[in-house]
C-alpha cells in the first residue's frame, strides 16, 4: 500500500471532552473596528493547540477544528436546540423574530458568542427573565459581529429579540410582480455559508449542530414552509409550527414563504410550487421517489423521513440547495422533459453527503460537494443507465479543465486544492469546479482502485458510522486509509489530490461513443456538411450531446454558420437552461446578434448566478460592457444579494 502522509500535516483541533484545550478568550473592551477584531481573532487561533492527526485512534470524543468564519465558541459553551418564533412582515420586509437558544456547557468560561450580521438585536434574556448585556466583541465586513454575553453554568437559554434588517443578505423579498402568479409576495432564504446570521441570530459554524423548532406566521393567504416538517395546504390563520428533530449546522436553517401548494409524488416525496407551476414540477421530478430508492441501495437509509422539493421563483441565485427534507430549486431546471433532474439527484445526494456527514468548515467543502456530485452520478446511473450518467461525467470533467485553464492563467494554483484556505475570505470563494468536480474524480479514481463492491462497502458504513457529525478531510483521509487502503495492496497518491494542484494524472479517463457521435457531426459540419443535415442526425440526443455539441463551437464558426445552426437547432428558443445558456455565451462570443433580445430577457429573468456570471462575462469580454452594466441596473433588482455580489465581482471589481 502507498499512502502518502502529508508530512507535517496537522490539524487545529478542540476536543469537547474532559480535556479542553484552553482557548484565549477575546479582549472585554468592546471594539468595533475591523483591525482590531482582525488582531484578536489572530490571538485565538495562535492560543489554538496544535497537535498532529492520530489516524490510528478514532477518539471518542467529538474534535472539532475551529472555524474561521464564526466568532463563536460552540466548543466552550454550544447550542443545542433553537426554537424561533418568526413573524414575516411583508409590508415592511422584515421578520420580527425571537430566537431561543438551549445551551449545552462543554467548558463554561463564563460567555457564550453567537453571531449575527446584519440584525437589529433588542433584547437578550436569560432563562426568559434576566436581561443582559450584550458586548460586541468582533466586527468585521465579511463575518459580522460576534456577540458575547456572560452565561452561568446553569443557564439553560438565551432568548434573543430581534428584527431583520435591508442588510440581512440571506433574504429576498419578491414583489408579486417577480413570482410567477403576480398576486402574491415572496420570501425566500439562503444560508450556506455564512448567511443564516444574518436572520437568525446563532451560532454559525458547521463544527456544530443543531434540532430546531418554529412557528412562522404570516398573511394568511401564504404558505410558510421550511427545512423542516412541513404543512401541505394552507391554513385559516397563517400561521405555522415546524420541527426539525434531526440535527443539522445552522447553515441548513431555511424558510420560503409565498402562494404554495403541494403535490404528492411517492410515499415520501413531493413537490411544492406556485400553482401555476405545480403541474410541471410535477412532471418534472416525477422520478423523485425511484431516484430516492437508489439513492439508499447505494448508501444505506434515508434519515431525514420526507424528501420534497420547492420550486423557487427564477431569482434563486443557486441551482438548488439541499435545505434538509425541502431541497430548494430553480425553476430553470423545469426543461419540460426530465432532462435536468441530476439536480435533484444532486440534493438529494447531500441528504448523505454534507447533511449527514457534514464539512467541519468550509476548508473542507470538498467533502461536501465532491462526495455529493460523485453520489449523485452513481444515481444517476442507477436510474437512466451508465451511458447517460458518463456523458454528465464528461460535462464535469470539461467544466473542471476549463476551470484549472482559469486558474493557472490567474496564477493561482492553490485554489486548484481540494483542502482549501478560506480564512480571511468569503467561503464562496471555493464554490468552483475543484470541491465539486476534481472532488468527484477523486473518489472516482479511488473506486477504480479498490473496486466498486469494496468502495460502496467502505462508504456506506462511512456515512453510517459518521452520521450527523462533522468531518475534516484529515479526519476522512484517516478512516479511509484504516478502513480502506491500508487493507489491500494499493497504488494511491491522495496527497497529490488533497494538496496538490491540478488534475493529477491517475484520474479515470471516461469514454463516450455518444459524445464522439457529436464531436463526428462537429467535424462534419466544419468540414461543409449543411447545419440542416447535422441536425437530422441529432433527433434523438440527449441534452448533455446538444450542451457538448454548443461547448464544441469555436472561433472557426463563423457568425453565418451561427445562423445556419440557430436555423436547424433552435438553440435560441431550447428550453433547456443548460444549452441555452451555453449557446449564449457563445452567440456573444462568435458576435452573432440575433440572441440579443433572448439575452435581455434571460438576464432580466433568471438570478442564478452559475448563467448569469459567464453570460455577463462575455459581454464585458466582448466589448460590450455598456450593454452589460446597462442590463445589470435594470435586472438587479431581481436577484439575491448573493448573485448582486458576483456579477460585481464580474463588471465592477477592478482588474
Ligand atoms: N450546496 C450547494 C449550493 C451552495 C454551495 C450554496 C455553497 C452556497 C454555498 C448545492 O448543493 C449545489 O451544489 N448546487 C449546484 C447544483 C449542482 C447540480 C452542482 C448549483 O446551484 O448550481
Ligand atoms: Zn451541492
Amino acid at each position: 500500500m502507498y499512502f502518502c502522509r502529508r508530512k507535517g500535516n496537522f490539524m487545529k483541533k478542540v476536543l469537547i471532552s474532559a480535556s479542553i484545550i484552553s482557548m484565549a478568550i477575546f479582549g472585554t473592551a468592546c471594539n468595533d473596528k475591523k483591525e482590531d477584531s482582525e488582531k484578536e481573532e489572530k490571538t485565538e487561533k495562535e492560543a489554538v493547540d496544535e497537535k498532529p492527526v492520530d489516524e490510528n485512534t478514532e477518539s471518542e470524543t467529538v474534535e472539532v477544528s475551529k472555524d474561521p468564519h464564526s466568532f463563536s465558541n460552540p466548543y466552550e459553551v454550544g447550542t443545542k436546540h433553537i426554537h424561533l418564533d418568526m413573524t414575516v412582515d411583508f409590508e415592511s420586509k422584515t421578520i420580527h423574530g425571537i430566537a431561543r437558544l438551549d445551551l449545552i456547557h462543554h467548558d463554561n468560561k463564563g460567555k457564550f458568542v453567537f453571531d449575527a450580521k446584519g440584525l437589529d438585536i433588542a433584547d437578550i434574556l436569560l432563562d426568559g427573565k434576566e436581561e443582559v448585556e450584550y458586548k460586541i466583541i468582533a466586527q468585521d465586513e465579511l463575518l459580522g459581529m460576534g456577540y458575547e454575553i456572560p452565561v452561568k453554568p446553569e443557564t439553560k437559554f438565551v432568548e434573543i429579540h430581534y428584527n431583520t434588517t435591508e442588510h440581512s443578505e440571506a433574504l429576498q423579498w419578491l414583489d408579486p410582480s417577480q413570482t410567477a402568479g403576480k398576486k402574491h409576495p415572496y420570501l425566500l432564504t439562503q444560508g450556506q455559508a455564512i448567511l443564516t446570521r444574518t436572520w437568525v441570530p446563532c451560532q454559525d459554524s458547521p463544527t456544530q449542530r443543531i434540532t430546531y423548532s418554529a412557528k412562522v406566521k404570516c398573511d394568511s393567504d401564504l404558505m410558510a414552509v421550511m427545512s423542516a416538517s412541513n404543512p401541505v395546504r394552507k391554513n385559516d390563520n397563517g400561521s405555522y409550527d415546524f420541527e426539525m428533530k434531526q440535527s443539522i449546522p445552522c447553515y441548513l436553517l431555511a424558510l420560503a414563504v409565498g402562494d404554495l401548494e403541494f403535490a404528492e409524488i411517492g410515499p415520501r416525496t413531493g413537490v411544492y410550487s406556485e400553482p401555476s407551476m405545480l403541474q410541471a414540477s410535477h412532471y418534472e421530478f416525477g422520478d423523485m421517489e425511484k431516484m430516492l430508492i437508489a439513492a439508499e441501495h447505494l448508501y444505506g437509509e434515508y434519515k431525514w423521513d420526507r424528501y420534497d422539493v420547492i420550486v423557487l421563483p427564477p431569482s434563486f441565485p443557486y441551482g438548488g440547495m439541499e435545505n434538509p427534507r425541502l431541497t430548494f430549486a430553480t425553476p430553470t431546471i423545469l426543461a419540460g422533459d426530465k432532462s435536468l433532474v441530476s439536480l435533484i439527484a444532486h440534493e438529494m445526494a447531500h441528504s448523505w453527503s454534507g447533511n449527514l456527514v457534514t464539512n467541519a468548515t468550509w476548508d473542507d467543502f470538498w467533502l461536501n460537494e465532491g462526495f455529493t456530485v460523485y453520489f449523485e452520478n452513481r444515481i444517476m446511473e442507477k436510474v437512466y443507465g451508465k451511458e447517460y450518467a458518463d456523458m454528465l461525467l464528461l460535462l464535469s470533467q470539461q467544466d473542471l479543465r476549463a476551470e484549472i485553464e482559469d486558474f493557472k492563467a490567474n496564477d493561482n494554483m492553490k485554489d486548484t486544492h481540494l483542502k482549501l484556505e478560506l480564512d480571511g475570505r468569503n467561503p464562496e470563494d471555493g464554490l468552483t469546479a475543484i470541491a465539486y468536480d476534481k472532488g468527484a474524480f477523486f473518489l472516482k479514481m479511488l473506486e477504480n482502485k479498490v473496486g466498486r463492491e469494496k468502495w460502496d462497502e467502505f462508504l456506506k458504513s462511512y456515512f453510517d458510522k459518521h452520521q450527523f457529525q462533522t468531518m475534516t478531510t484529515e479526519r476522512f483521509l484517516a478512516y479511509l486509509d484504516k478502513e480502506l487502503l491500508s487493507t489491500g495492496d494499493y497504488e494511491v497518491n491522495i496527497d497529490e489530490w488533497v494538496y496538490g494542484a491540478g488534475l493529477p494524472e491517475s484520474h479515470v479517463e471516461i469514454k463516450s461513443s455518444k459524445f464522439e457521435e457529436v464531436e463526428t457531426a462537429m467535424a462534419d459540419f466544419k468540414n461543409g456538411k449543411s447545419a440542416t443535415e447535422v441536425a437530422e442526425g441529432s433527433a434523438e440526443w440527449s441534452f448533455q450531446q446538444s450542451l457538448h455539441f454548443v461547448r464544441l463551437i469555436d472561433e472557426d464558426i463563423s457568425t453565418q454558420q451561427m445562423a445556419e445552426l440557430d436555423k436547424a437547432f433552435k438553440f435560441t428558443n431550447s428550453g433547456n437552461s443548460e444549452v441555452l445558456s451555453a449557446w449564449l455565451v457563445k452567440s456573444i462570443e462568435r458576435g452573432y446578434k440575433e440572441t440579443d433580445e433572448r439575452i435581455i430577457n434571460f438576464l432580466m429573468t433568471v438570478g442564478r448566478g452559475k448563467f448569469l456570471r459567464p453570460i455577463y462575462a462575455a459581454l464585458k469580454e466582448n466589448g460590450r460592457m455598456e450593454e452589460a452594466l446597462e442590463i445589470y441596473s435594470k435586472a438587479k433588482k431581481n436577484y439575491h444579494s448573493v448573485s448582486v455580489g458576483w456579477i460585481d465581482d464580474v463588471l465592477l471589481a477592478e482588474e
